[in-house]
């Protein structure tokens, strides 16, 4: 693999005129070379390149150590850039368009006849957003392309929600990350297939089941049975695989405080160093040997925000195992389950 010096371009995201911003220009010239550069985005840090070049697309499956059969997100700054990109647009589609772009909502439509097929990974499909980030719709607009971007992790590692994330990753393997500090929304977009009128959520993210339904109507939304029973097979090829797992086994707790204290206290007494992932209200209520919040219960908006800090913080404290509290699963806290089962790899234990 061709190796580089990982520069750190940072950009103020409030500064006026960003699109002739030097870090951005550095950026997007990697790009018009076909080589690819991590941006913040609303949701996660992403891995970006040129959607036009399969070169560009190549690297990007390489840095990541991905698997080629999962298609990546096309990201646009303007709605113009979908000719030619998509070949139909459905009335909800264009709803949803009008109402969540630009945003943390991926419509997966109909692919148009200059999409590459290693975009796709050979679906019929292409998966489009605009992201909500001044310096995203930037680099977009300086590069003069679409950009494929995957999240800018290695593939199973919990997403980048900063420039270290990034850099801890996927230093050595591209020329440059532009931090434009943390990510606001912590998880990645919801992703929905929308290639005739019904809506279908492939996966669950910031835009919520409630929020769709809003927009197209009552019965219009679905959810993907692929994401909720195991037996089944998820629509949406990344949903299959192992995901945002930290280094040390993970298990999820439906019980009560007291009773996850009590599993802790088993495993130290037989000389284990545990970690617990709480909330902000729970933090002084645990005995552990690493106990991380990750937001605020009563507010699950700043949990999404800080869920893969907390679970990268726990690589650094070398613990031997995790136990972590779960969420109701409305709103915001469907995603959140999401990414938390995923990276218990479904270990559950329930208090009787
Ligand atoms: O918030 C986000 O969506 C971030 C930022 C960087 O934009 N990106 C992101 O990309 O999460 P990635 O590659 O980590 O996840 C994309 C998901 C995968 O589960 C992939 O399988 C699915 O979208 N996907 C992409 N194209 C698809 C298609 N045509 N049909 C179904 N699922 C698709
Ligand atoms: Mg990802």
């Amino acid at each position: 693999m061709k190796s580089f010096q990982t520069e750190r371009w940072t950009v103020d995201n409030f500064e006026e005129n960003l699109i002739k911003h030097p870090h951005v220009i550095q950026a997007s010239l990697w790009i018009k070379q076909n080589e690819v550069v991590a941006l913040p985005t609303e949701t996660v840090y992403g891995l970006a390149g040129n959607a036009q070049s399969d070169h560009a697309i190549a690297r990007i499956f390489e840095a990541k150590g991905r698997p080629s059969d999962n298609p990546l997100i096309v990201h646009i700054s303007d709605r113009k850039q979908l000719k030619g990109l998509v070949s139909s647009i459905p009335l909800n589609a264009q709803k949803l368009m009008d109402a969540f772009w630009p945003g943390p909502l991926t419509i997966v439509l109909p692919k148009g006849k200059d999409v590459s097929e290693k975009v796709t990974a050979g679906l019929s499909t292409v998966a489009v957003r605009m992201p909500n980030h001044a310096i995203a719709l930037a680099v977009i607009e300086a590069s003069g392309v679409p950009l494929a971007a995957p999240s800018a992790n290695l593939s199973g590692k919990p997403s980048p929600t900063t420039a270290n994330h990034v850099y801890e990753d996927l230093k050595g393997k591209i020329p440059g990350i532009v931090d434009g500090g943390s990510t606001g929304v912590g998880v990645e977009s919801t992703v929905v297939e929308c290639t005739d009128e019904t809506v279908t959520i492939l996966r669950p993210g910031g835009v919520t089941f409630e929020d769709l339904e809003h927009v197209v109507g009552t019965g219009n939304v679905m959810i993907d049975p692929g994401i909720q029973n195991e037996k089944l097979a998820p629509r949406s090829p990344g949903m299959k695989y192992t995901h945002y797992a930290p280094d040390a086994p993970f298990v999820l707790v439906d019980g009560s405080p007291d009773f996850l204290q009590q599993l802790v206290d088993k495993e130290r007494a037989a000389g284990k160093k545990i970690g617990i992932l709480t909330t902000d209200e729970r933090v002084d209520f645990y005995r552990a040997d690493c106990v991380i919040p990750a937001g605020r219960r009563e507010n699950p908006e700043t949990v999404a925000q800080h869920l893969y800090e907390a679970l990268r913080s726990f690589n650094e404290a070398s613990v031997d195992q995790i136990f972590g509290e779960v969420f109701p699963k409305t709103g915001v806290g469907v995603a959140i389950m999401n990414r938390l089962e995923k990276s218990a790899g479904g270990n559950i234990i329930k208090e009787q």
